[in-house]
């Protein structure tokens, strides 16, 4: 007697997702509140350089601040859709209190090597989290590039001569 043949569905299955333990959790949201100080931190390093300078540099520096804000809040809603209570904002970090300082006394030029190279490492740190939302892997690294170019003077407008002048003669 033939059997009866059994059609396999040849499509494969997706694991579905299961749902976090509370461990895991617990777990997630400690890594979330990490990230919004971290975000909140930035933002207030880039409004507090910003405040160091004037100009198109102050605007870019602002912007930057801003995006770090847009992230901040990202964290924050991850938390509170999960339960969590959403820290309040406490002081800046004393490395950022430290840096935006020496920037408001000397210049955004002594201090912006040091963040340029903090950016560069973390750029990636969005990279391969599914928590993060879609662009922020990008605006990281966007970060990066936007303070080379502060540096260079590549995003200064030509009425900056001046900036521009200090910049060349300090890299020849
Ligand atoms: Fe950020």
């Amino acid at each position: 007697m033939d059997r009866p043949v059994i059609e396999r569905d040849p499509t494969p299955r997706e694991p579905t997702p299961r749902e976090p333990t509370p461990r895991e959790l617990k777990q997630s949201a400690k890594r979330w509140r990490d990230m919004l100080a971290s975000e909140r931190d930035a933002a207030a390093l880039y409004d507090g350089l910003a405040d160091a300078e004037s100009g198109e540099r102050a605007d870019i520096l602002r912007e930057l601040a801003d995006v770090e804000r847009r992230h901040a809040a990202h964290w924050e809603s991850r938390l509170r859709e999960a339960g969590f209570e959403v820290p309040p904002p406490g002081r800046a970090g004393l490395r950022t209190r430290l840096v935006t300082g020496t920037a408001q006394r000397l210049s955004l030029d002594a201090v912006l090597p040091i963040i340029e190279r903090a950016e560069r490492t973390g750029a990636g740190v969005y990279d391969a989290d599914p928590d993060a939302a879609p662009g922020m892997a990008d605006d990281e690294r966007g970060h990066a590039v936007a303070l080379s170019a502060l540096r260079s003077g590549a995003g200064l407008p030509p009425r900056d001569q001046s900036v521009q002048d200090r910049i060349a003669r300090r890299e020849s």
